[in-house]
């Protein structure tokens, strides 16, 4: 299709600055609000990822309370300012301008306090702004309970005013178009607007809301609205937080649902940001995966099941009440009720792991099973071995950890314990009740010398005596 000669392809540059230096004080906490997690993920870390989806020359964090804490979470997609006192947001932006000198463009400012923010909605933002040619756009949400957030006050083509709640006249509080605290801003406007700002208001702060009543001056200023309200969503306290988090997870099962992924109580399961599941999965009730945990198709959890960066392959079935950690479980695998992997936790194909068992840092072949009570610490188990009941690898001497080794098609009596470093060949069988302590080459029967001994009659005997001294 031939292009139209008139109309400019080319995008302005854009620039983008993520606000994140205030203390958050409605938040009564002792970490940097913008560190408090929705999704197993910090509020900050969420705008970061959005911004980084839209590619920006330049991504600037404006920082303050607990700088360091704040800029160890930032990573390598953005840049770090320090605004030392925190004076309002206009006052924040203003940081960035060092940092932006020489950029001309669109610059686009997120509070690191809106976690919900899509990517697809900023697009559309950039876009109104960029058809329009506006200096200043604003991107508002309709709320039921606007209080607390800026109220957006259309006043004709190409002008538009923010008004803080707290500034609201009765009249204005009865708006029900709320900031989000989203906009774009052509960079030579936005930081020669900044440096006029007073703090005319009740909170004695530099407003950037008062941008976009600058840009109304010459009609040039624009607002959105967005559809969805959770999008728009700024934490500043508690009650905030449990809220996006609920509006998160259902936008998480919600996805997944939409992929293949049938929830049973899916107001009880709860997913982190970076959790994967597979096509035709189940997951029951009371469910929390964590993480980075990746769960393959055609599995089925149970319920109660909390799991964090594990991998888990298709077909798994994880009866109620699996715990487990940084821990793999191969394909087919069938594990708990009440199964507990701790870190390092390998499980190749098909093998179960029964109640009340829990198994750490070991390696466990195709096939093998440990269905009920045992410890497996710090051991390699090769394919279709069967480890009893009550099975317990003594991994520990108090100083340091060793290593248990089985091969293949072992048979492990119940109660026995294997004192590490110990190993045990292929098809060795461990009578019920020993305790090995030196290696056993493969093919052997292993037991302890305790002989059986019974005394015919013994408890009459006994119960006759011993009623005969009660008296
Ligand atoms: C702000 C908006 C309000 C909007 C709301 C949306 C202003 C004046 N008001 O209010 O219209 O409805 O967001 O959530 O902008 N920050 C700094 N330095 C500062 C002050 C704030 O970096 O000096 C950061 C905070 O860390 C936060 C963000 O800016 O991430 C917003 O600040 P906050 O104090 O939460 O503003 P709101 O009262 O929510
Ligand atoms: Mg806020």
């Amino acid at each position: 299709m031939a292009k139209n000669p008139k109309k400019s392809t080319k995008k302005r540059p854009l620039a983008a600055v993520i606000l994140a230096a205030g203390e958050g004080t409605r938040m009564r906490s002792r970490k940097a609000k913008v560190l408090h997690e929705v999704a197993g993920k910090p509020l900050i870390t969420h705008v970061i990822d959005t911004v980084a989806k839209l590619s920006p020359e330049h991504t600037i964090v404006v920082v303050g309370h607990q700088a360091d804490r704040v800029r160890s979470h930032v990573g390598e997609h953005a840049t770090c300012v320090v605004q030392k006192q925190q004076l309002g947001t206009a006052h924040a932006v203003l940081q960035a301008k060092k940092a932006l000198s020489g950029f001309d463009g669109d610059v686009l400012v997120l509070s690191g306090d809106v976690p919900l923010m899509t990517t697809k909605t900023v697009r559309r933002l950039a876009s109104l702004h960029r058809r329009t040619d506006a200096l200043a756009t604003v991107l508002g949400m309709l709320v039921d309970e606007p209080d607390g957030y800026g109220r957006v006050i259309n006043e004709g083509p190409g002008r538009v005013r923010i008004v803080e709640h707290v500034d609201a006249s009765p009249e204005e509080r009865r708006i029900h178009e709320a900031n989000t605290g989203t906009y774009l801003f052509d960079s030579k406007f936005l930081f020669s607007a900044l440096g006029k700002l007073g703090t005319n208001n009740k909170q004695n702060e530099y407003y950037l809301t008062d941008v976009l009543a600058a840009a109304s001056t010459n009609a040039r200023a624009r607002a959105l609205t967005v559809e969805d309200e959770s999008e728009g969503i700024g934490v500043n306290s508690r009650a905030d937080l449990a809220q996006a988090e609920a509006m998160f997870q259902e936008r998480l099962i919600v996805h997944w649902m939409e992929r293949g992924v049938t929830f049973l109580d899916p107001a009880t399961a709860y997913l982190g940001a970076d959790v994967r599941i597979g096509r035709d999965t189940v997951i029951g009730p009371n469910v929390r995966l964590d993480g980075h945990t990746t769960i393959g198709a055609e599995c089925v959890l149970d319920g109660m099941d909390y799991l964090s960066n594990t991998k888990v392959g298709d077909n798994v079935h994880l009866r109620w009440g699996v715990v487990a950690s940084d821990a793999r479980v191969g394909k087919g695998a069938i594990l708990g009720p009440y199964a507990h992997l701790r870190p390092d936790a390998d499980l190749g194909p098909d093998v179960h792991i029964g109640n009340f068992v829990e198994v750490k840092k070991s390696k466990i072949g195709a096939g093998s099973k440990a269905n009920h009570l045992a410890y497996i610490g710090d051991t390699t188990i090769g394919k279709q071995s069967n480890i009893g009941a009550g099975t317990i690898t003594c991994n520990y001497d108090g100083f340091s950890k060793h290593r248990t080794t089985i091969g293949d098609r072992v048979q492990i009596g119940s109660d026995t314990q294997l004192v590490a470093p110990v190993k045990l060949g292929n098809d060795v069988f461990v009578a019920a009740g020993s305790t090995v302590t030196t290696d056993v080459a493969a093919g052997s029967l292993v037991f302890n010398d305790k002989r059986q001994l019974v005394r015919g009659g013994w408890v009459a005997a006994f119960r006759k005596r011993a009623a005969r001294s009660k008296r």
